[in-house]
C-alpha cells in the first residue's frame, strides 16, 4: 500500500525541495550550474531528494531555487506529470537559510503538514522507504532523522537518550555530544511557516533549521527516527565526498542491476504512471543505460 494511503486521517504532505545556494565548496564545477543538477554517477543530483519525497507517496512538490538555475530545473523537470506528480517552483533569492524555505514555501503549503529535503541529500537503504511512510503518519510536531556519522561537527548533532528521547540539538558543535548527525529530512505540522517567521537570524543572517527544530523541543513535539546501520546518507558537500557518492551509487547499481532513486520507476511502481509512460520516458533517452533499464523495468511487467 502507498504511504499516502495509510495517513488516512489526514491529507497527505505537502514536498519542498530545497536546491538553493551557490555552490561555493564545488566550485568552479558550480559556477555555470546549480549544484543540485550535477550528476551523481548516473543522474542529476536533484532526482535523488525528489526520490526520496515520491516514496514517502509524496506527489505535490514545490521547488525552491535560485533565480538563475530555476529554468534549468524547469527544462529537466517540466511541471511533473511526466513522474505522476506535480512540480511547482519558487525562487530563493538569497540563501537566508533553510527555515527560510518554509517562508517561501508557506502559499504552497497552505495550512498542511510538509516535508523539506535538501536538494544534495541521498537517503538510501532497504528500511527506509517503509521508515519513511511510518514517519508521515504524524499528526503533530516535527519528525527528523538521524544517522550515525564518524563527522558530526559538520552537521546539526542530535543528543538523545537509550530510550530515543532527544535532550538537545546543536548546530556543528565543536564538541558534539554524539556521534548522530540530524539529515536533511524533515517532516514538520502546519505551523512550521508561521515559526520560521518569529525566527532571529543567526550570526550567519541565516534562519537555522536548528532554531526550528528547537522550538518543537521546547514543545516537547520533536521526534526522531534513527536510520539503520546498513542504510546509508551521503554527503555531496566536497569533491571527495561527492565522489565517494558517485562511487557508492555505481557500486550497488552494477552489482545488483538495480536503480537507486530513479524517479520514473517509482512512479510506474507506485502505479502514478502507465507502462505505456514508461516505456515512452525511456524512448526519450534511449541511447544511454538509463533509458534501457526503463526498458527493463517496463518488460518485467510486460
Ligand atoms: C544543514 C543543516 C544541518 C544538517 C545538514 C544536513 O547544514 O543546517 O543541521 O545536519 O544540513 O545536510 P548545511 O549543509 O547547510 O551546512
Amino acid at each position: 500500500m502507498d504511504c499516502a494511503e495509510i495517513a488516512t486521517n489526514s491529507r497527505p504532505l505537502k514536498g519542498i525541495v530545497l536546491a538553493g545556494g551557490r555552490g561555493t565548496r564545488l566550485m568552479p564545477a558550480t559556477l555555470p550550474i546549480s549544484k543540485q543538477l550535477l550528476p551523481v554517477y548516473d543522474k542529476p543530483m536533484i532526482y535523488y531528494p525528489l526520490s526520496t519525497l515520491m516514496l514517502t507517496g509524496i506527489r505535490d512538490i514545490l521547488l525552491i531555487a535560485t533565480p538563475e538555475d530555476l529554468p534549468r530545473f524547469k527544462r529537466l523537470l517540466g511541471e511533473g506529470q511526466q513522474w505522476g506528480i506535480r512540480i511547482q517552483y519558487a525562487v530563493q533569492d538569497q540563501p537566508l537559510g533553510l527555515a527560510h524555505a518554509f517562508i517561501v514555501a508557506e502559499d504552497f503549503i497552505d495550512g498542511q503538514r510538509s516535508a523539506l529535503v535538501l536538494g544534495d541529500n541521498i537517503h538510501y537503504g532497504a528500511n527506509f522507504s517503509s521508515m519513511l511512510c511510518k514517519a508521515s503518519e504524524f499528526e503533530k510536531g516535527m519528525v527528523i532523522f538521524a544517522y550515525r556519522v564518524s563527522d558530526p561537527q559538520r552537521y546539526g548533532v542530535i543528543e538523545f537518550t537509550d530510550n530515543f528521547e532527544i535532550l538537545s540539538i546543536e548546530e556543528k558543535p565543536m564538541r558534539p555530544k554524539s556521534n548522530y548527525a540530524v539529515t536533511g529530512l524533515y517532516f514538520v505540522d502546519e505551523q512550521a511557516p508561521r515559526m520560521a517567521r518569529e525566527l532571529k537570524p543567526s550570526q550567519r543572517g541565516e534562519l537555522e533549521i536548528c532554531d526550528l527544530q528547537n522550538w518543537y523541543l521546547r514543545q516537547n513535539a520533536l521526534t526522531m527516527k534513527v536510520m539503520d546501520r546498513g542504510s546509508a546518507w551521503l554527503d555531496t558537500g566536497t569533491y571527495d565526498s561527492m565522489m565517494d557518492s558517485a562511487l557508492f551509487v555505481q557500486t550497488l547499481e552494477r552489482r545488483q542491476g538495480i536503480k537507486i532513486a530513479c524517479p520514473e520507476e517509482i512512479a510506474f511502481r507506485k502505479g502514478w504512471i502507465s507502462r505505456s509512460e514508461l516505456i515512452a520516458l525511456a524512448k526519450e533517452i534511449w541511447n544511454s543505460p538509463y533509458g534501457e533499464y526503463l526498458n527493463n523495468v517496463a518488460s518485467e511487467f510486460a
